[in-house]
């Protein structure tokens, strides 16, 4: 961690406006947007359009990414004045950690579409800011790769529950000695959401060999592939093209070891295949929770949770936090916006744990907004994919910087001086729109 995670982001807000504004005298503008429409432009331009489909898009018609955005209009911040802001402390509390800030930044896979480093610059941008990284079951590189250049900084691993135990709970065992401490388990996603985006450009990653770095370093999944292949992974057979070479070989080029070991061994593409016919486990249901909660020692949170009913459940299922999530709208066209969803889960909960939420944050009055309403800490999910796409490790770090820093002045401007005192009574439902 570098000096910035050990000041706790000590007047960030003011620093930053201060550095852009002198670099601007000399005539340098940020090469990563502030402005989260700027930033999504910027990066769109700097993406494939198959990458950037596959970031942006969401489940049929993308009316839960509006909703997301729309429920954070709804709230106002009632600023308060006269109050001495000088000294402000955005420290959270968060499962026997000190959190800098309320922030972690959320499970995101295949980010090797945005940047060739992946989760690698992720990682590095996490660590030097001492904000928690959520390592995806897809990602780009596998977690102890990024482990290892994290130092003692903290990090979580989320899983998807595939239809293989023996995977599960070597993913897991795998997470405890990465160093992780919690393992966030996504419930959103037993099965891909219709996606328009990704289905009318035909393109899914994943098919690619790309987001399976977990698995193809996994030694459960590696002793998988002599075995036969599942009928569904057998099906996975298109068409000769130049296209279906130019998957293959980028197939070989990500899977681990030598190439002429990858090419006799032909373990890239049943890699594929393998993955395609277990990574979804539509069947998943609540015993499966007490069944991870037995499997590991570490703090199981549950991601993608949005009726008070499940909230409830949760706690009888020992979760020990919650992520009110609807996956940035890329699962059910039409699910509540998370922020709508909030109030109903923390009387729930009712601090027995802590609540999580993420889908639709884009600034730091978001974070403001989501404290306010009982939230603990919040996800950023798309914007530092963003940021990862136009600068790499300093691209994340920017945007993460920037929204905690806007975070600050929206704290301090309010009349607060500590974000775990923030509460409702800083908030109003909007009188209109
Ligand atoms: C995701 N998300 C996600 N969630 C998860 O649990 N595991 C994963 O591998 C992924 N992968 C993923 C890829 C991409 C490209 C996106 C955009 C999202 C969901 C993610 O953790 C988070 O819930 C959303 O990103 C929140 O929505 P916003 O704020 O990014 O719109």
């Amino acid at each position: 961690m570098d000096r910035d995670a050990q000041s706790g982001f000590q007047d960030i807000g003011r620093e930053r406006q201060k550095g852009i504004f002198v670099r601007g005298v000399a005539g340098d503008r940020p090469v990563v947007p502030t402005a989260f429409e700027a930033l999504e432009e910027r990066a769109r331009a700097a993406m494939s359009r198959e990458a950037f489909a596959y970031v942006a898009g969401g489940a049929g018609s993308e009316s839960t990414i509006r909703a997301n955005r729309a429920a954070f209009e709804r709230w106002r911040i009632v600023p308060r004045v006269l109050r001495d802001v000088a000294a402000r402390d955005l420290s959270v509390q968060l499962l026997g950690r000190t959190l800098p800030a309320p922030m972690l930044l959320a499970p995101i896979g295949v980010l090797e579409l945005a940047h060739p480093e992946a989760d690698l610059a992720v990682a590095r941008a996490a660590a030097a800011l001492g904000v928690p990284m959520i390592f995806s079951n897809q990602a780009s590189v596998a977690m102890e790769t990024c482990a290892a250049v994290m130092g003692q900084a903290p990090r979580w691993f989320q899983l998807y529950w595939s239809k293989s135990d023996a995977l599960v709970e070597s993913l897991v065992h795998r997470a405890e000695a990465c160093g992780c401490e919690a393992i966030v388990l996504t419930l959103d996603t037993t099965m891909l959401g219709w996606r328009p985006r990704d289905l009318d450009l035909a393109y899914l990653p994943f098919l690619h060999g790309m987001g399976i770095a977990q698995y193809t370093s996994d030694p459960v999944f590696r002793e998988s592939l002599g075995a036969d292949m599942p009928e569904e992974g057998r099906r996975v057979r298109p068409r000769l093209s130049l296209g279906t070479m130019s998957a293959i070989s980028g197939m070989i080029r990500r899977y681990p070891g030598t190439l002429p070991a990858k090419v006799t061994s032909g373990k890239p593409r049943k890699a594929v295949q393998q993955f395609i016919a277990t990574y979804s486990r539509p069947s998943l249901q609540w015993d499966d929770v007490t069944r991870l909660k037995r499997m590991t020692r570490l703090k199981v949170v549950l991601k993608g949770v949005l009726h008070p009913d499940d909230a409830k459940r949760a706690l009888d299922h020992g979760a020990d936090g919650i992520v009110v999530s609807n996956h940035g709208g890329r699962q059910v066209d039409g699910a509540v916006a998370t922020m709508d969803a909030l109030p109903a889960m923390v009387e729930t909960v009712a601090g027995q744990v802590p609540v999580l939420l993420d889908s639709g944050v884009r600034g730091g009055a978001d974070l403001f907004k989501a404290l306010g309403l009982g939230a603990t800490a919040l996800l950023l999910g798309r914007p530092y994919v963003y940021g990862l796409a136009l600068a790499g490790e300093a691209g994340v770090r920017e945007v993460v910087e920037n929204v905690v820093a806007e975070f600050d002045l929206t704290m301090g401007l309010a009349g607060c001086v500590a974000a775990s005192r923030i509460d409702a009574s800083a908030l109003a439902r909007a009188v209109s729109g």
